[in-house]
């Protein structure tokens, strides 16, 4: 079961943390993995680390002209993640809404939504052709429930990218491709005096690791998956319900 030999992923943002740790979840299923991030050091080290067929595939999300690029030196894509983001490690300084200035919108709007649109605007034509893809965004409860600790414009972007994934579900079932996305809670890859607060109000009693996503995410592409297509599969550990 979940046997992606033979299929070609793209991981955004996989030189770290979650990314990687669905890169390693692709590619320990078979696929050969694209390892994405801004950061070429990172994205060299994570396909480095994976081995085999794995290989770096630096560019920004946010630029339109790279991605593209990128995308047609891929060659034939199967499984797109949209992981690039921030809200992790790097995370935006929360501020509340009525505290910002405009200009402070753009960062979070640019990565966790124009990133996505143009990855997905890119791999799709492909996709289409072959009759088969499978598209993955990781967004977050930030975008699914709001939270309210000063991040809307990263939960604008956030809520965006989830609604692509059920436009483009709805757009391309009959096209044998699938678009879902994974709304994550709160992760251990935030700063510990973060996680000391957060983690008592989750039911399962522990953050969420960049395996548990993986794990999700190789369910989502695999051809197991097939029927379950516009979805937003919550991965918290209880701390928001559906
Ligand atoms: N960590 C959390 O608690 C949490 C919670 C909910 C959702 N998420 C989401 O999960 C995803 C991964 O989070 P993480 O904690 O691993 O983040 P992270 O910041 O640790 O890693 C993100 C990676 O993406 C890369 N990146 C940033 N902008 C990029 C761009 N424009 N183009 C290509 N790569 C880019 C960074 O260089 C970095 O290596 C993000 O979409 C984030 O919003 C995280």
């Amino acid at each position: 079961m979940f046997d992606l030999t033979g299929r070609t992923a793209l991981v955004t943002g996989a030189g770290q943390n979650i990314g990687a740790g669905i890169a390693r979840a692709l590619a320990g299923a078979g696929a050969r993995v694209l390892v994405n991030d801004l950061r070429a050091d990172r994205a060299g080290e994570v396909a480095a680390e994976i081995g085999g067929e794995a290989e770096a595939l630096p560019f920004d999300v946010t630029d339109r002209a790279a991605v593209l690029a990128a995308v047609e030196a891929a060659g034939a894509l199967d499984v797109l993640v949209n992981n690039a983001g921030n809200g992790g490690a790097e995370a935006m300084l929360p501020k509340r809404f009525a505290d910002t200035e405009p200009a402070e919108w753009a960062g979070p709007v640019e990565v966790n939504l124009q990133g996505v649109l143009f990855c997905c605007h890119a791999v799709l034509p492909g996709m289409v052709e072959r009759g088969h893809g499978r598209i993955i965004t990781i967004s977050s409860a930030a975008g699914t429930h709001g939270v309210g600790i000063g991040f809307a414009p990263y939960s604008v972007g956030k809520g965006g990218s989830l609604s692509l994934m059920r436009s483009l579900a709805l757009e391309h079932g009959r096209d044998g491709i699938t678009a879902n996305s994974v709304a994550l809670g709160i992760m251990d890859s935030v700063r510990e005096e973060t996680a000391a607060a957060l983690r008592k109000s989750i039911p399962v009693g522990r953050l969420g690791s960049p395996a548990d996503v993986g794990a999700a995410c190789l369910w989502l592409a695999s051809d197991e998956a097939s029927w379950v297509t516009g979805q937003t599969i919550g991965l918290n550990g209880g701390a928001f319900t559906s």
